[in-house]
């Protein structure tokens, strides 16, 4: 559930515990120099790779990339399989190289939607990587808000249907313990490059009271100074978590 989390660090004199962001503009970026999409993907993923590190090198505890919702399968054939080929390609990246890194990387979504290849990588990264006590990486991927919560109900009626619990004794934390990201903190900031302004069902249950920060810059020309410049904006911010 949420804290005032907001913790300190070398760089920053505030640094949000959980930051998510929503890697968009990929396509744009693409289209402005001639080329097709899948390129901007491949520019979007070395993005990843140089924020993910950054964000852990600062002291960031969790990072949340929206790397492709449950919508995304809509898209043109090719494209989709450029995206699946980029995922696999890290996460082949990850197994082989990332031992001496502290990073924890965990999936949020439907993993059984992806091929046995891309399963079996899922699951060998996830279990390569539960010990280490870094950064937790979360990498939402054929992810939907809405169909989080939505199997978190499912899971709870369940539960209900079995005698197991009445519904009166439904809580908040029993429906946040039943998310992808039970027993993480809630963002605290949700940043969106790319100039749209809109959440695109990322998030929905933890977003309730993140700080959004949304920057005019297309996801592949993301730096760590857009970074930065997100950070120092949250720093800003009055959170009161609907108190005054
Ligand atoms: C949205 O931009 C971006 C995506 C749907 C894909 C995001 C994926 C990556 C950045 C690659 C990540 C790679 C790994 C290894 C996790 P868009 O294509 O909708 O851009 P547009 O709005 O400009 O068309």
């Amino acid at each position: 559930m949420f804290s005032d989390n907001k913790k300190t660090s070398s760089k920053f004199d505030i640094i949000p515990e959980h930051i998510g962001i929503i890697m968009d503009g990929n396509g744009r970026w693409a289209k402005k120099r001639g080329l097709p999409r899948k390129a901007g993907h491949t520019a979007g993923a070395m993005t990843f790779r140089k924020i993910a590190r950054y964000a852990s090198d600062i002291g960031v505890k969790y990072l949340t990339v929206y790397a492709f919702s449950t919508e995304n399968w809509n898209r043109p054939e090719d494209e989709v399989s450029a995206l699946m080929k980029l995922f696999k390609q890290y996460l082949e990246e990850a197994i082989r190289d990332f031992s001496e890194e502290n990073m924890r990387i965990k999936f949020l979504g439907d993993i059984s939607g992806f091929s046995s290849d891309l399963r079996e990588l899922i699951e060998t990264i996830e279990k390569n990587s539960a010990d280490r006590t870094g950064m937790t990486l979360n990498l939402a991927m054929n992810y939907g808000g809405r169909n989080e919560i939505l199997s978190a109900c499912r899971k709870i009626a369940e539960a209900a249907v079995n005698g197991d619990i009445k519904p009166e004794e439904i809580t908040e934390k029993m429906i946040a313990d039943n998310l992808y990201t039970a027993t993480q903190p809630d963002p605290d900031l949700i940043i969106r490059p790319s100039g749209e302004k809109r959440i695109s069902n990322f998030m929905l249950w933890q977003a309730a009271y993140s700080e959004f920060v949304y920057l005019n810059i297309l996801w592949p020309d993301f730096e760590p100074k857009h970074l930065d410049e997100a950070i120092e904006e949250f720093a800003k911010r009055n959170r009161r978590f609907g108190g005054v």
